[in-house]
């Protein structure tokens, strides 16, 4: 039923579409919650999640209280109105968080009834948190960066055929036996770390692994205690959940509207990335299509979510990052967590400074701070080669999230091809050489830290945005930025968050 006057833009977008995807074109982030959280109350019967795990991060507003869910679909807290929330097989699901999560949806006095879990889903159990944070441990070549949830080496025992699934946890000897020769290779490589007594006990003692309960003192994990805990508490408790749920994804189509809900973005698949830099699933429409059961096919309408700029959390090459290596530097050296709550950063301005300051009055403005650790983003102009590269593989529709954050600024730059600025580097069968202006994006991380961004400069509209509700009321300079980005990204933006809340999501 139309209520605002975008309604027609959704109706329109949506007309004939059975399943819908909503993914990320960047590097996560972007606000791909908010659009979701709009589809799923107004379109879908059914809302899933495909790809990644707890490493996704979506905070919620429902009736003024604040929710932060890495797991359950962002649907959840629509589960009163009958909608299906299904986590898919290609999730690599903790147990521990999502008991949590319901945990504090219990405490809400809020239901999650509809909540479907895959029994082929991946499980996160606590050798992929200690492996994941060993590594991360040693710092300097080969750090991610990663959100420490135990997400690659979970994927690792999937691709190496021997993780465990959601399904084990509901029959005790197989989950035992498969357990047993997870962990014999898990022990082999900390074993192999050479990490000092403190440092283990250090990395073991963490709420995720309920400080310290799986640590054996002389065979690194004590196996009875993560039987325990995973069989008789996580599930028990998740075992009403548990079905097929790819089969009932299938059975869906035609009938009722799909929501799929993208984790992480494309620049972090780890097949189109920017390796080594990215999370270890495939976060395209692709990836998340085949996550829950379905083809790429059955997919009728995937809205690719790119923001007006552009963050990075963790390391890897960030062409367009204002200050740099700098910024980098700063960001990912954990002292300026809460920087937005410091006086030595009140004088930070979007129009003149350094463009280190610049970057850090973006951060601000943009609020570019990680919703569990704090860390700051780094930030940085709207690289529309990444761009292009994304929309590969994710089609050619596009919403622009957050640009009422670009408000101030007088000028606004947006990256449209790169320069090599490398040794010269064999790479896809030709030799790069410095100098070369290259129109692809090389999602090499070894080639794409030598490029340098050649921009195109916009007048900025220098006038707030947020209340506009429909494309004509917008500043003619942000239709002039839209058209740009439609123009060089042979693209169609479908619409734009122009503010915080759900309200500010306009489709035209
Ligand atoms: P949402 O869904 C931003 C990044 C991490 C790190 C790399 C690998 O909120 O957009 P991992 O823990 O996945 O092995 O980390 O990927 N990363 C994200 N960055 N948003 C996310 O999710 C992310 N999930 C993973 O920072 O660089
Ligand atoms: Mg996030």
């Amino acid at each position: 039923e139309a209520t605002g006057e975008h309604e027609m833009g959704l109706n329109e977008l949506l007309a004939g579409v059975r399943v819908a995807g909503v993914v990320c074109n960047q590097w996560g982030d972007t606000g791909k919650g908010k659009v979701v959280d709009v589809l799923a109350e107004r379109w879908a019967d059914i809302i899933a999640r495909g790809t990644g795990g707890a490493n996704a991060g979506h905070t919620i507003v429902c009736n003024g209280k604040e929710f932060v869910f890495h797991l359950v679909p962002s649907g959840i807290l629509h589960d009163g109105q009958g909608k299906v929330n299904v986590i898919g097989e290609g999730v690599v699901l903790d147990p521990h968080v999502l008991v949590e999560e319901l945990n504090q949806l219990d405490r809400a006095g809020l239901s999650y009834n509809h909540l479907r879990i895959s029994h082929e889903s991946k499980l996160v159990l606590p050798h992929h948190l200690v492996l994941d944070r060993a590594r991360e441990f040693k710092k300097g070549i080969g750090r991610i960066g990663t959100t420490g949830r135990g997400i690659g080496p979970a994927y690792e025992d999937h691709v190496a055929r021997r993780g465990l699934v959601v399904n084990d946890l509901l029959n005790r000897d197989v989950f035992l036996q498969k357990l047993g020769r997870a962990l014999e290779g898990a022990q082999r490589e900390l074993h192999s770390m050479e990490l000092d007594g403190e440092t283990t006990r250090e990395i073991f003692n963490h709420p995720l692994l309920l400080n310290g309960r799986f640590y054996h003192s002389t065979k690194l994990f004590d196996g009875e205690a993560i039987a325990k805990t995973y069989l008789e508490e996580y599930g028990k408790r998740l075992a009403p959940f548990i079905s097929n749920t790819s089969a009932f994804m299938r059975a869906a189509l035609g009938k009722k509207n799909v929501l799929l809900e993208g984790a992480q973005g494309l620049l972090l698949s780890v097949d189109h990335g920017t390796r080594p830099f990215v999370t270890s699933s495939d976060s395209s429409i692709n990836g998340l299509a085949r996550g829950v059961g379905l083809r790429e096919r059955d997919v009728n309408a995937c809205i690719a979510i790119a923001k007006a700029y552009m963050t990075r959390v963790g390391s890897g090459p960030f062409p367009t990052e204002l200050g740099g290596r700098e910024s980098e530097a700063h960001c990912n050296d954990h002292s300026h967590d809460r920087e937005f709550e410091r006086k030595e950063y009140a004088h930070v301005n979007v129009n003149n400074g350094s463009e280190l300051e610049k970057g850090i009055a973006l951060r601000v403005k943009g609020s570019e701070y990680g919703a569990t650790t704090g860390r700051p983003r780094r930030t940085g102009w709207l690289d529309l080669v990444a761009l292009r590269h994304a929309m590969q593989f994710n089609g050619s529709l596009l919403f622009l999230t957050k640009v009422d954050v670009l408000d101030a600024f007088k000028e606004v730059r947006v990256c449209t091809q790169y320069e090599y600025a490398g040794p010269d580097y064999n790479y896809g069968g030709s030799m790069l050489k410095s100098g070369d202006v290259l129109d692809f994006f090389p999602a090499d991380s070894k080639v794409l830290e030598c490029v340098q961004p050649v921009y195109a400069s916009l007048n900025g509209w220098g006038t707030p945005t947020n209340g506009i509700k429909t494309f004509e009321g917008l500043p003619v300079e942000l239709k002039n930025f839209i058209q740009f980005i439609e123009t060089h990204a042979h693209g169609k933006v479908c619409g734009l968050s122009n503010g915080a809340s759900r309200e500010d999501v306009i489709f035209f």
